[in-house]
């Protein structure tokens, strides 16, 4: 069976909510799904999303927009997972991402990009939202990942929790194609 891991990290809510849509995705498409909330302290212990990294065949990131960038929780664990990029436990996963900005333009598509801008190291392929399915042009249109507006009650756009559902049939599907071993990749 598929191998899905969603880790994310989440002050407000917002991006908790589009998790469970992730999640709701990856697991109707056959999936198994293991969903890791990332604590906020620097503190807090890495040990489960490390863990469900290492055992997922594709992982989907979520993490709030701050300043552009990701947040210091998913940072921490991207960092976090370098004896797994030692022993080439990272390679050949699918990966994919989401975030939420609290302005209609501020960084959507910068913190994802920083987010994949490691995965190129560990050798995981990208897999974007694309413009594959009408999800997410409602959603806004974010080709590189599915994105939201934070609103201050913590509540998700209908829109958003859709493309996000998508994101997760998406690489449930990509992860069942590739998985870990595809035919002539070493590693
Ligand atoms: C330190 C910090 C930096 C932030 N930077 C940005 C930003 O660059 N652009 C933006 O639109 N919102 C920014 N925000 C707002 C967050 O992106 C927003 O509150 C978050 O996506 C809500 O997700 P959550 O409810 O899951 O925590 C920032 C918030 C914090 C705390």
């Amino acid at each position: 069976m598929t191998r899905v891991a969603i880790i994310y990290y989440s002050s407000g809510g917002t991006i908790g909510r589009l998790a469970e849509s992730v999640c709701a995705g990856a697991a109707g498409s056959g999936a198994q799904v293991r969903t890791t909330e990332l604590p906020a302290s620097d503190s807090g212990s890495l040990a489960d999303a490390l863990a469900a990294l290492e055992w997922a065949d594709g992982v989907v990131f979520g993490t709030p927009a701050c300043f552009g960038n990701v947040a210091t929780p998913v940072k921490r664990l991207i960092d976090g997972a370098w004896p797994l990029w030692q022993q080439e436990k990272l390679s050949n996963k699918v990966v994919a991402g989401f975030t939420a900005a609290g302005s209609e333009h501020g960084g959507h598509e910068s913190t994802l990009l920083a987010l994949f801008q490691s995965v190129y190291h560990w050798g995981s392929l990208i897999v974007p939202a694309g413009y594959a399915d009408p999800a997410v042009r409602r959603a806004g249109g974010n080709p590189y990942g599915v994105s939201a507006r934070a609103h201050r009650d913590g509540s998700v756009d209908d829109v958003a929790l859709d493309a996000a559902r998508y994101l997760g049939q998406r690489i449930a599907a990509f992860a069942a194609l590739l998985c870990r071993e595809p035919a002539g990749v070493a590693g």
